[in-house]
C-alpha cells in the first residue's frame, strides 16, 4: 500500500452554527494548507449525535459545514469534502480502536471532562469514546498532519499514542504517527464575554460568540458589546497577556488581517476600546460577510452540495476501504 508523506485529514461538527473560532482555529487554516498537502475535510456527523441532535437540523447543519468549507475558499475539486456517516470504514476502526485505547488514558480527556461535568453518569457512552472514533478519522487515511485548534491537541496526543500501541502490539508500522498543525494567531479564540472561556457553539449567551452567518450589522454589534476592561490599550504583548478580553480581541484582529498580534498591540497601545472595537468590526464584517454570502447562495442549491459530498464519499471509500483491509488481516479478522 503506499504511504502518503504530506496528507491531512480535519473534520468540523455540524452540531450549531459555525463561529469565528472555527473558522480562525481550523478552516482558515485548512484554505491555505490544501496549496502544499493531500487533504480529506470531513463533516462529523457521527461526532455530532454524542449529544442530542434534532434529525432534520443535522442533515441540514451537515450540508451548512460543507458550504461553509467551499465559500471559505477550500476548492472542491482539489480535496476531498465528505460526511463521516458516509464513510463506515471510520466506525469499524473506531471499534478496533476502542479495543486498543485503555481506560485510563480515555479518563484522562479533559473536554470529556468539562462536556459532562457532573453529569458523568448520565452522558452518552459516545461521549466517553469520542476521541477513539477521532483516532480513526485520521489513521484511517494513513494522515500525517492534522490541522485543528488548540483544544483537540489532547484528542491528538490520544490518537498518537492509539498508532503507536496498535504498531507495537502487531510488530508492524502501518499506521503513522500523525502530527498535530496548530497554526495562526488565533488558535484559541475566547468567547466575547469572558476571556478566560473558549468561544464554542454551546454557551448560552449568543453575544459571546461571532457565527459565520452573522450579518454585518450583527458583527459590529456583538464585537462592541464585546466584555474588555476599564483600560485604554495595552502597550505591549507582555501587559496584553494580563489582559485576557483585550488579548482575544488583539488577537481574533491579528488573525483576520493575516499580521501578528505584537504588530497590533503597536498599532492602537495606548488607545482607548471605541476606536479599536469599530475597526475590528469593520474588519471581521468585511472578511466574514462575503463567506456568509456564499453560504447562503450554495445552501439554495442542494443538488451541487450532494453532488460534492456524494464524490467526496467515493473518493474517501476508495482511501479508507484498503487500509480498514489491512488492519483487519493484521489483527487477524478473515478477510470479507
Ligand atoms: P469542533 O467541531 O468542535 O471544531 C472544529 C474545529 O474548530 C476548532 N475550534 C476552535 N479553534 C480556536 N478557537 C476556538 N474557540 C475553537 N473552537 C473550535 C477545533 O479545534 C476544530 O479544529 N473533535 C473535533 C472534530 C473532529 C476532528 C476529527 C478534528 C472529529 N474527528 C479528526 C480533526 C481530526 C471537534 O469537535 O471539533
Amino acid at each position: 500500500m503506499e504511504k502518503p508523506n504530506k496528507r491531512i485529514l480535519s473534520g468540523v461538527q455540524p452540531s450549531g452554527d459555525l463561529h469565528l473560532g472555527n473558522y480562525l482555529g481550523a478552516i482558515k487554516n485548512f484554505v491555505s494548507l490544501q496549496h502544499e498537502y493531500e487533504c480529506f475535510f470531513c463533516v462529523v456527523d457521527l461526532h455530532a449525535i454524542t449529544v442530542w441532535q434534532d434529525p432534520a437540523m443535522l442533515a441540514q447543519k451537515t450540508r451548512e459545514v460543507t458550504a461553509a468549507f467551499i465559500a471559505s475558499g477550500i476548492d472542491p475539486d482539489k480535496n476531498t469534502l465528505f460526511v463521516q456517516s458516509q464513510v463506515p470504514q471510520h466506525s469499524q476502526l473506531a471499534w478496533i480502536f476502542s479495543c486498543i485505547a485503555r481506560m485510563g488514558w480515555l479518563n484522562r480527556m479533559t473536554q470529556f471532562k468539562d462536556k459532562a461535568g457532573k453529569n458523568s453518569e448520565n452522558v452518552s457512552v459516545g461521549l466517553y469514546s469520542y476521541p477513539t472514533l477521532m483516532a480513526a478519522d485520521i489513521l484511517i487515511y494513513l494522515a500525517t498532519h492534522v490541522p485543528v485548534g488548540e483544544d483537540q491537541k489532547q484528542h491528538l496526543e490520544l490518537t498518537r499514542d492509539i498508532a503507536q500501541k496498535f504498531n507495537n502490539d502487531f510488530k508492524n508500522d502501518l499506521f503513522p504517527i500523525p502530527e498535530p498543525l496548530i497554526l495562526g494567531e488565533a488558535k484559541r479564540v475566547m468567547s466575547l464575554r469572558d476571556g478566560t472561556k473558549k468561544m464554542s457553539k454551546s454557551d448560552p449567551s449568543d453575544y459571546s460568540r461571532i457565527m459565520l452567518s452573522d450579518s454585518k450589522e450583527n458583527i459590529i454589534q456583538k464585537i462592541k458589546k464585546a466584555k474588555t476592561d476599564p483600560l485604554p490599550l495595552p502597550e505591549n504583548l507582555e501587559d496584553a497577556k494580563k489582559r485576557p478580553e483585550a488579548m482575544n480581541l488583539l488577537t481574533i484582529f491579528a488573525a483576520l488581517s493575516n499580521t501578528d498580534a505584537e504588530k497590533v498591540i503597536l498599532d492602537y497601545a495606548g488607545k482607548d476600546f471605541s476606536k479599536f472595537k469599530n475597526d475590528l468590526g469593520d474588519l471581521a464584517s468585511s472578511k466574514l460577510s462575503p463567506i456568509s454570502s456564499e453560504m447562503s447562495k450554495l445552501m439554495n442549491d442542494k443538488n451541487f452540495l450532494d453532488s460534492i459530498i456524494n464524490s467526496g464519499k467515493e473518493k474517501a471509500i476508495s482511501v479508507a476501504d484498503p487500509v480498514l483491509k489491512k488492519v483487519n488481516e493484521i489483527i487477524g479478522f478473515l478477510s470479507r
